[in-house]
């Protein structure tokens, strides 16, 4: 009995897998699930554990869903359970219906036309006539392995699949609802669909080939064809790369998602043989519910040009509704003008990993694809890129992600405020800007420290000098406190402008896939290229034995864990006059704005505060701040 997946979907969410399981054992609640005692076998524990959609016995293995169960523990067969089922839940059983089951073998005829016509193309890729085509794939890097793996071929030019397949006796009209013979509208003969083209046989998730893409050799136009929508090949649900890339997605728990055939193939070949890519179009919702049945968090790579950039935030707001607890997406930018193919090719595997690594969280790009559209420097500006956080926040229906969406943006968004204002006088300006809304230490007018300040530094100074002179001695902790330096609220502008040449310089390498080359985030690279950008007055102030004297961590010569450790310790101290400012802004909003979520946002601020506060300060590390007392946050 063949029952279409949409009644057997509809049955499953009308009959709670746990009432049916309820009747047989005594559940218990377990979190948000359940368990029991295993009806299946006999324990004294219970380790049958029963979750919205299956049951699971960590005793015997028994698993399966509501129709399984029932069909386990009242002895039924798969139709007979069906049928109980059903009339439980008020659901008629579809009678068999004649034509669908005419479909399905119609389409499993299609099919062994459609394998017979692959096999036909790789044969005419071996055979003189696709000496070119062979030649073609061999120039592009490709070894006979991998083009047996993914079996390419060669369709000549002409009729040729036509006329083979017809000695096989197969009709035009089969190999037209195939999608390999295409029927003039002017009445001609049909005629092959894909004619002097190398092949990229697609196939379904079980291996068998139902469609294929074609590329010219040269540099003709179209440079690809799809095979169009039969029976067989739905575009839009389908990836390609799926039947090769499934062992290898199990085994490592990570997908690739590509934009070209070759692209999966380069990427196969090189080691990354989890990789996938649609069908000629950008994603469709279908095929990102597909990603996230194989991987809870699929990469996705764009190529790092503008245009790649748009298609990027096009796949993230198509992702956003139907974003869920743990199932995301991740971006990775490639250098602009490559895809994974040219990349590998040009840099080798290890730059593609790289690139991959460091590939984005949808937040992140989100974040900076709502930044990039807005400039900060008026309240009206503000304004605007606050509405559109909330925007975006409301296109994701799942509740839980977009409260934590709300609290993300926002947060970036605070601190993206904070560090505008830290830098209004430009980088590198001589005079300090009065400091907004903030006491403390700032004092309008006054020209900037000199180089090697002779006197004690005001204690915030001297702590952000300290947690610049860490980064700056070890690179490599960017990596950790990279995301954290840049929020923190630095209105000395020296300071300021140190601090963002020294990210962007981290962060372009990070896109340029520089992240895992170790030895190129060196310290003596970076203190020069800062003095090259004309930074060497902030280099010598942070790096200067005013600051150095007081944190041993902060030497070149200090462990990487000493480095880290004083680093996040001074980074908590200098938190709190931030935290205040958040404080008061939190307030402002919530006097001209009384909703649930501003008080939560309040409320929140406050419970960090004093959490900070109470904080127990144990410094197991060798920290010796002499001039660095507890910072001023009466202000
Ligand atoms: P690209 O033009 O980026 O091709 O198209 P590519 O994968 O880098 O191809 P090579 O390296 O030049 O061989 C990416 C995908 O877009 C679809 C195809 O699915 C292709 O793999 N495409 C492209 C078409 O459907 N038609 C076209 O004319 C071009
Ligand atoms: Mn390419």
């Amino acid at each position: 009995m063949a029952l279409p997946n949409r009644f057997l979907d509809e049955l499953k969410s009308r009959v709670p897998l746990a009432a049916v399981v309820g009747r047989r054992v005594r559940l218990v609640r377990n979190g948000r699930h359940y368990k029991a005692c295993c009806p299946f076998h006999s324990e004294k524990t219970p380790s049958f554990h029963v979750y919205e959609d299956h049951y699971h016995c960590y005793g015997c293995g028994a698993h399966g869903d509501v129709i399984s169960f029932e069909m386990a523990a009242a002895g039924l067969s798969f139709a007979e359970a069906v049928e109980a089922l059903a009339s439980e839940a008020g659901l008629e059983v579809p009678k068999p219906d004649p034509q669908q089951r005419a479909r399905e073998v119609r389409a499993a005829g299609l099919g062994e036309v459609v394998e017979a016509a692959c096999a036909f193309f790789e044969r005419r890729l071996r055979l003189p006539e696709g000496r070119a085509a062979l030649d073609y794939l061999h120039r592009r890097g490709l070894d006979d392995a991998t083009i047996a793996r993914f079996r390419l071929g060669y369709a000549p030019p002409g009729g040729a699949l036509r006329a083979h397949l017809r000695r096989e006796g197969i009709a035009d009209d089969t190999l037209v609802e195939a999608g390999l013979l295409r029927r003039p509208d002017d009445g001609r003969d049909p005629y092959d669909y894909f004619r002097g083209r190398v092949v990229f046989p697609i196939r379904d998730r079980r291996g068998q080939v139902v469609s294929f893409g074609g590329r010219v050799l040269g540099d003709a136009k179209p440079k690809y064809l799809n095979g169009p929508e039969t029976e067989l090949f739905h575009k839009s649900r389908m990836l390609y790369g799926l039947a090769e890339a499934r062992a290898a997605i199990r085994e490592r728990g990570e997908v690739v998602v590509a934009e070209g055939y070759m692209d999966v193939i380069a990427l196969s070949a090189a080691g990354f043989a989890q990789a996938l890519a649609p069908l000629g179009t950008a994603l469709t919702e279908a095929q990102i519910e597909a990603l996230w049945t194989l991987a809870p968090e699929p990469v996705l790579c764009f190529d790092g040009d503008p245009a790649g950039q748009r298609a990027a935030a096009r796949a993230l707001e198509r992702a956003l509704p139907l974003l869920g607890p743990g199932r995301s997406l991740r971006f990775a930018l490639l250098p602009p003008g490559q895809d994974p193919d040219d990349l590998i090719r040009e840099r080798g595997p290890e730059a593609m990993r790289a690139v991959l690594d460091a590939a984005l969280p949808l937040v992140e790009l989100c974040w900076r694809t709502l930044r990039a559209r807005h400039r900060l420097d008026t309240p009206e500006r503000r304004a605007a890129l606050e509405r559109e956080i909330d925007r975006t926040v409301q296109a994701i229906d799942d509740r839980a992600v977009a409260q934590q969406y709300r609290g993300a943006l926002r947060d970036r968004f605070w601190a993206a405020v904070r560090a505008a204002r830290g830098q209004r006088p430009g980088r590198g300006g001589a005079m300090r800007a009065a400091p907004a809304g903030r006491g403390g230490s700032g004092m309008a007018g006054v020209p900037a420290p000199a180089a090697t300040p002779a006197g004690p530094l005001p204690a915030r100074r001297l702590q952000e000098c300290v947690l610049l002179a860490t980064v700056l001695n070890h690179p490599d902790l960017l990596e950790h406190v990279g995301e954290r330096l840049g929020t923190l609220a630095l209105d000395d502008p020296e300071l300021a402008a140190l601090r963002s040449a020294l990210l962007s310089a981290w962060q372009g390498r990070l896109q340029r896939g520089q992240a895992l080359d170790r030895d190129a985030l060196d310290r003596d690279e970076i203190v020069n290229h800062l003095r090259t950008a004309g930074l060497t007055a902030a280099v010598d102030r942070v790096l200067g034995p005013a600051v150095c004297m007081h944190a041993a961590f902060a030497r070149p010569g200090a462990t990487a864990e000493a480095a880290l450790a004083g680093w996040e310790h001074v980074f908590r101290l200098l938190g709190r006059p931030d935290l205040d400012l958040d404080l008061r802004a939190a307030e402002a909003r919530l006097a001209s704005d009384m909703t649930e979520e501003c008080l939560a946002r309040l409320d929140a601020l406050r419970a960090g505060r004093g959490c900070l506060f109470d904080e127990p300060e144990t410094k197991p590390y060798p920290v010796h701040i002499g001039g660095i007392g507890p910072p001023d946050t009466g202000s």
